[in-house]
């Protein structure tokens, strides 16, 4: 079995999503785990993919639309209001950061964080089309922010987190870049029970959003030791299920889109309060 590095991760990952959006035309768009790869692993539920957005998109150009790879809607999710700073892990081209852009106002900032030129070259190209000056695009790592620490009202992220090796990582920066009383809104694919090592090894599948997705139990704990309280982990389809507490079955772990938040403690001050 080859060896599985957070260095050959990242580069796996960043080949695919930047063929992908070199690659991006209108018509060719869809979710981040394609069919082939989700038939390769029969776990995948077509009904998790779709239907991302409560958030109106209808006047998003197509180059945004179309090239939108998440697996829920975490803008629904943030409930954003004017003014407040937004951070966007894994931003791809641009989808959710316009959104949020436009829900915070001139008064608020988002920033779309990711580590693929390609995709980031899109992101800009689009943000150019809309129109929309407050928010910024950043190359970098979600393990390691390029964002300065207590900065962020938000963190956002679509279908993003299971793909990097090192989950308690992301979760740690999110935390130092959240200001006290900050939370995060985040959709991603979480899973029930364990994939192997040699699950794991397979890096399409990685690549595709299925085998790189951690057991719910060891994604709370992981929120948990960044130091985020009020952890809510739920199926997007059924939200009264909490993920982490399904009880164990045999077989393959079962793959699900979920709905991620948690808080920081401490108390959110906003900039409207004090003037
Ligand atoms: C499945 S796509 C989702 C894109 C976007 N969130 C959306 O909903 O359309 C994953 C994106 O995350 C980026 N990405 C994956 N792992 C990353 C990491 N460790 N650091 C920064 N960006 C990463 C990829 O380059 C890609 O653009």
């Amino acid at each position: 079995m080859k060896e599985l590095t957070p260095e050959k991760i990242h580069q796996e990952v960043q080949e695919r999503y930047a063929r992908i959006a070199d690659e991006f035309k209108i018509e060719v768009s869809g979710s981040c785990c394609d069919t082939a790869v989700a038939d390769e692993v029969s776990i995948y539920d077509d009904a998790l993919f779709t239907d991302f957005y409560d958030a109106d998109t209808g006047w998003l150009p197509e180059d945004v639309t179309g090239l939108s790879l998440g697996c829920g809607d975490p803008i629904t999710l943030a409930n954003l209001e004017a003014g407040q700073v937004v951070l966007d892990l894994g931003s791809g081209g641009g989808i959710d950061c316009f959104i949020a852009a436009r829900q915070v106002g001139p008064g608020g900032h988002v920033i779309g964080v990711d580590m693929t030129p390609s995709m980031l070259e899109k992101a800009n190209r689009n943000k150019a089309k809309v129109g929309l000056d407050n928010v910024e695009f950043r190359q970098g790592q979600i393990e390691d922010l390029p964002v300065d620490s207590e900065t962020v009202d938000v963190v956002i992220s679509n279908c993003v987190i299971n793909l990097s090796p090192d989950k308690a990582a992301v979760f740690r920066e999110s935390f130092r870049a959240l200001k006290p009383g900050g939370r995060i809104a985040v959709s991603d694919i979480v899973t029930q029970g364990r994939f192997t090592p040699e699950q794991r090894a397979d890096m399409a599948q990685w690549t595709g959003c299925i085998t790189g997705a951690e057991d719910a139990a060891d994604y709370v704990a992981a929120i948990r030791a960044a130091g985020f309280t009020q952890i809510s982990v739920r199926d997007k389809a059924h939200p009264e299920v909490e993920l982490d507490k399904l009880t164990a079955h045999d077989g393959p772990p079962q793959v699900f889109s979920a709905r991620v938040t948690a808080v920081k403690p401490g108390v959110s001050i906003r900039r409207s309060s004090l003037v």
